[in-house]
């Protein structure tokens, strides 16, 4: 039982239980519960003096300002922000430790300290690193005022003062403690208390306070899932360590869409925008290799053309192994399962390496077909086509259904060169829009309708008779 005068909260989401657990009931996190103290706030009965006022309740139209954005300059993540940062906003910038939050960050207050005020509080770094770093940027002449301090009343008294910011930087939301609190830093309590007193005063202010919150596994600091719904916007900060690209996306927005990523390559002289994605993720592909299919996929608003591979090889004693990086397990057991019962392809025997190149992650239904496509050709030996783009959803059964934003997939297949699409078949229904005749200079069209068509494509045998297939009869060489 907890103590009087103590309680447990999971340090991930913020869930108050009894007592400590290993487990959290409610995110399921390891070891992420701890003791905290309560401070003895009961609130009394509300007395007369408590009430408040009558407030005026308004319709829904009315006259209301439109929101004036403010471009930070760097166009990547002025797009995820749906088109700048709206004044007086909370924004928390999520991720793992390491990927480069502090550099995007500083590469933003710089941007926008060209147009107003900019403090960057930094609770990790020195005031020293944090002038290397700018430095290493070529941000060094950039007026942005900075500071190391981790006290939130320090900070809420220096931004209180004098004229007030266009936007504060708080990285992180970790390092703040409020001194009130018995809390150490990092812990829920902190990270709220201390993140409610910085969003209050942006509002009441007009400044843009940008929180940045690591996200870590063990749950050792707390998560910023707790401070999710306290603020306006919430962008994570994706990628892999050992790859340079980096994928800003929006997951919540109260201003703008959330479907929208910004993607960056992070050099040596810091993040540099990505404005043509798929160019980089295709950029060491090598024509004419088995295992391996170019999925044309949607990230968010984004076409994104990437390569999957798959390699197969006889098991040694035991159970075969699968092993995916960038894709769902359990997806590729659906594939695999489907191309076994439904393909009568013998795979059962083989180890089964799935890989999507330049560490992207897929999370899209819509590249089952590529996927089988890769694993086909690995199984077969067949090289696919290197100008042919693959996407599709594939059903229990073996039919391949329709997915979304076809028609972004194939322009970006046409501006990349891709001559040919191996894809769902379209059919024109009900409510849903007839696509007309491909665009001129797209790929050709290639429907699958089952999966068993395209492993007779990598076969050379004939297809499945009754299939359906528009372009069929005029045949692409080299699938
Ligand atoms: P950082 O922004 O400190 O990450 P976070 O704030 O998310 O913890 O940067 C992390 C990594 O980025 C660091 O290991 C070094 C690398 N890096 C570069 O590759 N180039 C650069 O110009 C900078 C500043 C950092
Ligand atoms: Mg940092």
């Amino acid at each position: 039982m907890a103590r009087k005068g103590s309680r447990y909260v999971c340090q991930a989401c913020g869930a108050t239980q009894p007592r400590w657990a290993g487990r959290c009931e409610s995110c399921g996190e390891w070891n992420t519960i701890v003791e905290e103290p309560i401070a003895e706030t009961i609130p009394r009965a509300l007395g007369p003096k408590a009430r408040g006022r009558a407030i005026e309740l308004v319709g829904l139209k009315g006259a209301s300002e439109p929101v004036g954005r403010r471009r930070s300059g760097l166009g990547e993540f002025d797009r995820v922000c749906g088109g700048g940062l709206v004044p007086g906003s909370a924004v928390l910038v999520g991720g793992d430790p390491g990927i480069g939050k502090s550099t995007l960050l500083l590469q933003v207050a710089a941007a926008l300290a060209r147009a107003g005020a900019v403090v960057y509080v930094s609770g990790e770094e020195a005031v020293d690193q944090v002038r290397m770093r700018a430095e290493r940027l070529g941000l060094a002449g950039a007026p942005v005022q900075l500071a190391a301090a981790t006290n939130v009343g320090d900070v809420l008294a220096t931004l209180e003062a004098g004229p007030a910011p266009e936007a504060v930087v708080i990285d992180s939301i970790q390092t703040m403690f409020i001194e009130v609190l018995d809390s150490a830093p990092g812990t829920v309590a902190q990270v709220r208390a201390s993140a409610q007193e910085l969003i209050r005063l942006a509002k009441r202010r007009g400044f843009v306070v940008l929180l940045v919150g690591h996200v870590t596994k063990e749950g050792v600091i707390a998560g910023p899932r707790v401070l999710e719904h306290m603020v306006d916007t919430v962008l994570y900060f994706e990628g892999e360590r050992g790859h340079q690209f980096r994928i800003l996306r929006a997951v919540k927005n109260r201003f703008g869409p959330t479907d929208e990523i910004g993607v960056f390559e992070m050099t040596s002289a810091g993040l540099l925008e990505v404005e043509n994605p798929s160019a980089l993720f295709l950029a060491e592909r090598r024509g004419n290799v088995s295992g391996a299919a170019v999925f044309a996929g949607v990230e968010g608003r984004r076409p994104l053309l990437v390569e999957v591979q798959a390699l197969l090889a006889p098991a040694a004693v035991g159970a075969p192994r699968r092993a995916v990086v960038g894709w769902d397990s359990g997806r590729l057991a659906m594939v695999l399962a489907v191309l076994e019962a439904r393909c009568g392809l013998a795979l059962a025997g083989n180890d089964v390496y799935l890989n999507v190149a330049g560490g992207l992650r897929i999370t899209e239904p819509a590249a089952d077909l590529a996927v089988a496509a890769a694993l086909v050709s690995s199984l077969t030996g067949v090289p696919s086509s290197a100008g042919a783009v693959f996407f599709g959803e594939i059903g229990l059964s073996g039919e391949v259904r329709a997915v979304g934003q076809t028609d972004l997939r194939l322009k970006e297949a046409a501006k990349l060169g891709f001559a040919e699409a191996l894809m769902p078949v379209r059919r024109p229904g009900k409510g849903r829009r007839a696509e007309g005749p491909r665009p001129a200079g797209g790929p050709a069209v290639r429907e699958i309708g089952h999966l068993q068509d395209l492993v007779a494509l990598f076969r050379g045998t004939a297809a499945r008779p009754g299939a359906r297939g528009r372009d069929r009869a005029g045949g692409s060489a080299g699938i």
